[in-house]
């Protein structure tokens, strides 16, 4: 397995929203999570990357982790290119490894033109699509997902799923929230948060 989450409980106050979830996701593997606004599942994945700590129960992970969060965390006064040099310095990726998989992801996503634009200036989804490759960027073993495409243009929005599927050839794990699960070949396995936990 490369994540497993045991028992976990989330409350805000009085206000239960995860209650004695688990959840295991074994190599190579595609999982998705449905689950309508407000069930929990921003909260399960804070919780599964380690940003927020559970009420109860705990997570186990194998490997390096990328997370691309729901709401765009980008600083608004660099540009693209100097994400790419900040999120390579912390994942200490030798410069030369990095100029390449920023070169095929700034290619791959179609967003080359815009290395030198300041974040403040992107369009949204041009935003989303380097809050994205900022995740792919170390090739990490597990990719946790949450929403990443809304803003995409049909065209990023099909790569995307490709992308997933070479990544799961090349044995990377994805878990992925999702609203529409159009592509639903790709998936290993697709949970429903209800209640608090994964059907
Ligand atoms: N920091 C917080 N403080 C209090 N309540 C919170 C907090 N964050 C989330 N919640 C509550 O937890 C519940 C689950 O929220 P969450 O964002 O996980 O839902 P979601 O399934 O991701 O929804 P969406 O599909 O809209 O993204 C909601 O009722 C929300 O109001
Ligand atoms: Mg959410």
């Amino acid at each position: 397995m490369v994540l497993r989450a045991e028992h976990i409980h989330k409350s805000f106050g009085k206000k239960k929203v995860l209650e004695d979830l688990s959840l295991e996701v074994h190599p190579a593997t595609i999982c998705g999570i449905v689950g309508e606004n407000g069930s929990g599942k921003s909260t399960l994945l804070k919780i599964l990357v380690g940003e927020w700590k559970p009420s109860k129960g705990r997570v186990e992970m194998k490997g390096q982790m990328g997370y691309c969060p729901q709401q765009i965390s980008l600083y608004s006064q660099l540009t693209v290119q100097e994400h790419f040099r900040y999120f390579g310095a912390a994942y200490r990726m030798p410069p030369d490894a990095l100029k390449d998989r920023q070169e095929h992801l700034l290619d791959y996503f179609n967003f080359g033109k815009y290395r030198s634009e300041r974040v403040a200036h992107l369009s949204g989804g041009t935003a989303q699509k380097l809050n994205l490759s900022l995740a792919l960027l170390h090739d990490p073993d597990l990719l946790i997902l949450d929403e990443p495409y809304s803003g995409f243009d049909w065209d990023t929005y099909t790569r995307f799923w490709d992308y997933l599927g070479q990544l799961k050839k090349s044995s990377c794990s994805v878990l992925v929230v999702s609203h529409f699960i159009t592509e639903k070949s790709i998936f290993d396995r697709i949970y429903t948060l209800e209640n608090g936990r994964l059907q």
